[in-house]
């Protein structure tokens, strides 16, 4: 399985910069670069993928859980699939700090599985105190349960994104022995949930650069990388993608 490298540009660029990005990963990923995915801000979707060529898919960061109708300010999953997305983020922490909950990401979740085009990305990790307090796997196994409850996946592919929360943006990343550990642990906990012949893929996320991706994508279960800060930066994006 080749490994997915996913950037999540959040909403740090200006419309100008957003294309000039684009036009960079179009031209630096060319349809043989394979699984690279870039999730702009909602409002760029439609002009970054008429400028992504066929080597980088489009995801969106995040979904709204009702279909279309009088819900101003949403955006639903259908829509997104009618403009190209491929993957979609749903409950990246920054999202889930400002009040998101578990239940929320599991409506959103299961509108995603509406539409046959879109792959969900379903972000975990705990918090600093969390994590030394030893109570990482207890709070993730927590989210697991919660955001996949009660879902038929009837073969369609799911993502689970392992980000603590305290190594994103921070430069303080989690080293790729103790992720490897987090991540067998998380596909052994989704099973459980979703059965044990689940098409799943689980992405480390939290300040992955240049330097550092190679470590994760060397163990066996992380299945890919979720990149921040260091997708704003063609050069040190390309790295990070092309070690795959
Ligand atoms: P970072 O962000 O790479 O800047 O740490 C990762 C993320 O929030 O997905």
């Amino acid at each position: 399985m080749k490994k997915l490298i996913i950037a999540n540009w959040k909403n740090n660029l200006s419309f100008k910069d957003c294309l000039a990005l684009a036009k960079n990963y179009a031209k630096v990923f060319r349809a043989s670069s394979g699984a690279v995915v870039a999730c702009p801000s909602a409002w760029a979707l439609v002009s970054v993928k008429k400028i992504l060529g066929a080597g980088v898919k489009l995801g969106a960061q995040d979904v709204g859980h009702q279909e279309r109708g009088a819900h101003t300010g949403e955006i639903d999953a259908k829509s997104l699939a009618e403009l190209g997305c491929s993957y979609v983020i749903i409950g990246h922490s920054e999202r889930r700090a400002q009040g998101e909950s578990s239940a929320q990401i599991n409506l959103k979740l299961k509108a995603i599985l509406k539409e046959p085009k879109l792959i969900p990305v379903i972000c975990v990790g705990e918090s600093w105190s969390q994590y030394q307090a030893k109570k990482s796997k207890a709070f993730v196994t927590e989210q697991i349960k919660q955001t996949l409850a009660g879902l038929s996946l009837g073969g369609r592919q799911i993502i689970i994104a392992y980000e603590p929360i305290w190594a994103i943006g921070t430069g303080k990343a989690m080293p790729a022995s103790e992720a490897q550990i987090m991540h067998q642990f998380i596909k052994v906990e989704a099973k459980k949930v979703l059965g044990a012949k689940a098409r799943l893929m689980v992405l480390y996320g939290g300040s992955v650069n240049g330097a550092n991706a190679k470590t994760y994508l060397a163990e066996p279960d992380i299945d890919g990388l979720l990149v921040g800060g260091s997708s704003l930066k063609i050069q040190e994006f390309k790295k990070i993608a092309n070690i795959r």
